[in-house]
């Protein structure tokens, strides 16, 4: 338990005491404040709440309480005015945490809120034949650290990538492919080659305009199974999630699941008898639609005049499919917020259907990745390649590791986990909803709140383990606190304690980014400890309890990068 819940068990007791006994331990741990400066004590209770249940002035309460206040993890308790400012028992506090930290290891901070329970979760879902854009990269990582952040708090999160593998959009390349496609040139560099195809026919559809129309027959015919059409299909979609399958394996994410928009096709007409079944089919211009007004959304596009469905229907129909399949607790759905509307739709189109579990289902939409002020497109063959963004990191690290420790051992290894971390830290730690400033310089300095900044300073605590020779979990049984009495050796202690809450409120608000500033605080707090104190002090029992500290937040900030999905180094 928390020393704040502790604390807030002993306020609670007093004010069972006092006649206040609605106030249960989890109120008042919520109503618990930090005071403005420290000489005011580590936690402030506020009484004004309680002036009408106790029918007195809270200066007075707050002085009635503290006297009745009583806890190990208190040193001291103290009215001021309307609060009870409580003083812990910072060496006791500092005992528990590197212990328990000691013994939970990297489980530190981990909770059965989920029971098992699956949640699905649509992430990345690049289009195949189309460049693998920074939206995708943001989905993908973001989605990522989700599940990492959901299955530390007993979830069980799949995957999901629901690769765009159908639409109109396919007959047009098979169009291109037949009139100008190379075979040898889109086995070399299929993405490129296949979305330089698909420009080139929307060029040349501008002179001649019947291209669009054999682009509809065409699609016609993969959507009735035609052989020739099949098998370009399947080998644009194979060669296209070869090079996605590169990306991942950089970023070290995997999938449960490839099932794109291909997978519903045969799974799309019962939605469409379900809906009529329920009265919810309109025509509107020979289009089905589901009518939204009552929630003032634009109606659901079903059905187009040409009998072709549409992104909307394959949605649905794996809504139930997931439903169906994984009996999820929650579904999420990690895509851009340009995507909000569609979302909404669906799931209020699941909820006419009478689908209790849609209340389950959440958008977790992300802002843009911009540079210079501008969305970074991937149209018109100017093409940002995420892969040559990851390169990019990994030579410039490589670089700065070549200067500044060219004996290390494993090398690229390490540059790629820095360099690939950079990329992803670089979006994490921003809340999601806010549009991200592509930087070089901002994503890959090893000071400042980067993803190497982080790993540096856990490698670095490594290496004080390793030359202070301390052995992984034994003094912290025999600590001496009072070697850990300072300011910075607090700051690193209060910032442990933190944990669990921190991914608490992760876990809440689908928010990786809490998780990435609290590794960002807790690596700055701990450089403060490192440079004010001396940790690898003459006396053993000193220097053995202060590197228990460090070796706490070694475990805390590799577990903090982990579920953000990057590598800690030992060394670099
Ligand atoms: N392929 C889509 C895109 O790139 C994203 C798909 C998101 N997932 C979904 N179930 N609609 O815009």
């Amino acid at each position: 338990m928390s020393y704040k819940q502790q604390v807030a068990n002993a306020l609670h007791t007093a004010l069972e005491q006092l006649g206040a006994a609605d106030f249960s331990p989890q109120k008042v741990a919520e109503m618990l404040e930090t005071p403005p400066n420290p000489q005011l004590g580590d936690l402030a209770f506020p009484c004004f709440q309680l002036a009408k249940t106790l029918r007195k002035a809270p200066p007075q309460i707050a002085s009635e309480l503290a006297g009745l206040v009583e806890s190990r993890y208190l040193d001291k308790v103290e009215a001021v005015g309307p609060y009870v400012n409580c003083f812990l028992n910072r060496s006791l506090v500092t005992a528990e945490v590197i212990r328990t930290i000691a013994e939970q290891g990297p489980a530190y901070g981990s909770r059965n809120i989920g029971e098992g329970r699956n949640v699905p979760i649509d992430l990345s879902s690049p289009n195949i034949a189309k460049p693998f854009s920074m939206g995708h990269l943001r989905s993908t990582v973001i989605g990522n650290a989700i599940a990492n952040i959901l299955e530390k708090h007993g979830y069980r999160p799949v995957r999901i990538n629901h690769l765009g593998d159908w639409g109109t959009q396919f007959g047009k390349l098979i169009v291109a492919y037949k009139l100008w496609g190379d075979e040898e040139k889109v086995k070399q560099e299929p993405i490129k080659e296949l979305l330089a195809l698909y420009v080139k026919f929307h060029e040349e559809a501008e002179k001649d305009p019947s291209l669009e129309e054999k682009g509809r027959e065409w699609f016609k015919r993969l959507e009735d199974g035609d052989e020739e059409a099949r098998k370009l299909w399947q080998w644009f979609r194979d060669e296209s999630l070869k090079e996605f399958m590169k990306i991942y394996e950089l970023l070290g994410v995997s999938f449960d699941s490839t099932h794109g928009e291909a997978f519903y096709n045969d799974k799309m007409d019962r939605v469409i008898r379900l809906l009529e079944e329920k009265n919810l089919l309109v025509e509107s211009n020979g289009a089905l639609v589901v009518n939204l007004d009552e929630y003032d959304m634009p109606p659901c596009l079903i059905k187009k005049s040409d009998g072709a469905t549409l992104y909307a229907t394959r949605d649905l129909a794996a809504a139930l499919y997931r439903h169906e399949t994984y009996d999820f607790a929650k579904a999420l759905y990690v895509v851009g917020n340009e995507q909000r509307l569609h979302f909404q739709q669906i799931f209020r189109v699941l909820e006419k259907m009478g689908y209790e579990w849609a209340k389950e289902m959440y958008h977790i939409p992300f802002g843009m990745m911009l540079k210079d002020g501008k969305k970074m497109s991937t149209r018109k063959g100017q093409v940002v390649l995420l892969e040559e963004v990851l390169a990019q990191a990994i030579t410039d690290v490589a670089k700065v590791i070549e200067e500044k420790n060219p004996t290390l051992a494993n090398k690229e290894e390490v540059a790629r986990q820095v360099g690939v971390g950079a990329v992803i830290f670089h979006d994490l730690k921003n809340y999601r909803l806010n549009d991200i400033n592509f930087s070089w310089e901002e994503m890959l300095t090893f000071e400042g709140e980067t993803g190497p900044y982080v790993q540096y300073t856990h490698a670095r605590a490594c290496s004080l383990l390793r030359k202070g020779g301390y052995q992984p979990g034994s003094p912290a049984f025999d600590l001496d606190a009072g070697a850990l009495d300072s300011a910075e050796a607090w700051s690193v202690v209060t910032l442990l304690t933190a944990f669990p809450e921190v991914l608490d409120r992760a876990r809440e608000q689908f928010d990786p980014s809490q998780v990435g500033k609290y590794v960002i605080d807790l690596a700055q707090a701990f450089n403060k400890y490192y440079a004010n104190v001396r940790i690898l002090a003459e006396d053993d029992r000193i220097k053995m309890s202060r590197l228990a500290l460090v070796a706490a937040v070694v475990t805390v900030l590799r577990e903090g990068l982990r579920l953000l999905g990057l590598a800690a180094p030992e060394e670099m």
